[in-house]
């Protein structure tokens, strides 16, 4: 039984510090291209036995200290009457955008059982086969960046048509935003009553806005969600990515555990969120994966010792891995972030 993650949330020190990655299970690895290759993406997000298989696959090939449920932010979505798609090379697609209180009206709430049974039935498998090895978390997009990809129709680079909405028309966004909250609360309290036993929320494009704006058109909603679901007494970890300029904001939103991407050592994070009573979890940038060993070995160090000065710390990455970095080199990491705080 190894729990050093979820009492790494809880605010203990752990020896060896915890350590699991954002996008483990992914393209980099030839066991998930192996399934891949015979079956979609949102198959594969769909088809319960394939996902707890490619979920398990970074648990055991990797050793990581936590498993993430294989599916994707977008999956909810698509259970409140968007059309969701996934072409080679162009990301995720969401046509046709919504504008307007018309498009709007094609989306309604959703009940998990009946609208992503999938999902939860992937968790209860998981649960059955990690038989308490690691925890497993699960989790969601937050409402500013799941409404980004509603609103812009897919990725952006601009998101012009989501502050537009939000600067000319605040009642439309706010409606947008309050049917996502809703939606998103009652897919994670049913992630958790399937057995996930953390939660992440990943607002990967809240940093596209000003601190000011991120208070009213992101950090409201994300506090909505750790409010409703504090009572499930789950750890519960918030992704801000490109959030420097945030932080301190982003502390406030009754979160467990502040997750930071690499551009922010954690000395300065918890110099700016003005508290070192803080869980953080990161921040290697995932591209230092391409370091030689004895290099990358000091910049891992480097981390381990910035985080004994948070209360407890969740070794990560600032974000995915890549698809080009080199398997072999992610289980070096795991196996240097043991050995050095062990
Ligand atoms: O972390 C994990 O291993 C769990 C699974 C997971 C995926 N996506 C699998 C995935 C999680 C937690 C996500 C979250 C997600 N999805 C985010 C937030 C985190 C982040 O990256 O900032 C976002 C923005 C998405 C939306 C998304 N999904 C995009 C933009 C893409 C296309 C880009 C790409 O790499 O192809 C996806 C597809 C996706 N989600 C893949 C995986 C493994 C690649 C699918 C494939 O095999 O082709």
């Amino acid at each position: 039984m190894n729990d050093n993650f979820l009492r790494a949330c809880r605010g203990e020190r752990t020896s060896p510090v915890p350590v699991w990655f954002m996008r483990q299970a992914g393209r980099y690895l030839p066991e998930y291209q192996e399934i891949r290759g015979k079956s979609d993406f949102l198959t594969m997000c769909k088809t319960p036995e394939l996902a707890a298989e490619v979920t398990l696959q970074p648990v055991d090939l990797l050793g990581v200290d936590a498993a993430i449920l294989f599916s994707d932010i977008l999956i909810p979505l698509e259970a409140m009457g968007a059309n969701l798609a996934f072409e080679e090379g162009r990301g995720p697609v969401l046509q046709p955008p919504v504008r307007s209180s018309e498009d709007l009206k094609r989306l309604h709430a959703i009940e998990p059982e009946r609208d992503v049974p999938f999902v939860l039935e992937t968790i209860k498998i998981l649960r059955r086969e990690l038989k308490g090895r690691v925890p497993l978390i699960g989790f969601a997009g937050a409402p500013f960046t799941l409404a980004s990809y509603l609103i812009e129709g897919g990725g952006t680079k601009s998101f012009v048509n989501i502050k537009k909405m939000f600067f000319s028309n605040p009642e439309l966004f706010r409606q947008v935003m309050d049917l996502i909250t809703e939606v998103t609360i009652s897919y994670l309290q049913a992630q958790i009553h399937a057995g996930a036993q953390a939660i992440q929320l990943f607002d990967t494009w809240a940093g596209v806005l000003t601190r000011h704006d991120f208070r009213d058109a992101a950090l409201l909603y994300a506090k909505r969600i750790f409010s409703a679901l504090r009572q499930s007494g789950v750890p519960m970890v918030y992704f801000v990515f490109n959030g420097g300029h945030l932080l301190d904001l982003v502390r406030l939103s009754g979160a467990d555990v502040i997750g930071l991407d690499w551009r922010t050592d954690i000395e300065t994070a918890l110099f700016l969120m003005d508290d070192t009573n803080v869980v953080v979890q990161g921040n290697l940038d995932p591209c230092m994966l391409f370091l030689p060993e004895e290099r990358l070995r000091d910049r891992i160090a480097e981390i381990l010792y910035q985080g004994t000065m948070a209360r407890s710390h969740i070794f990560n990455l600032g974000h995915g891995i890549l698809p080009e970095i080199p398997p072999e080199k992610v289980k070096l990491a795991v196996d240097l972030i043991h050995e050095l705080s062990g």
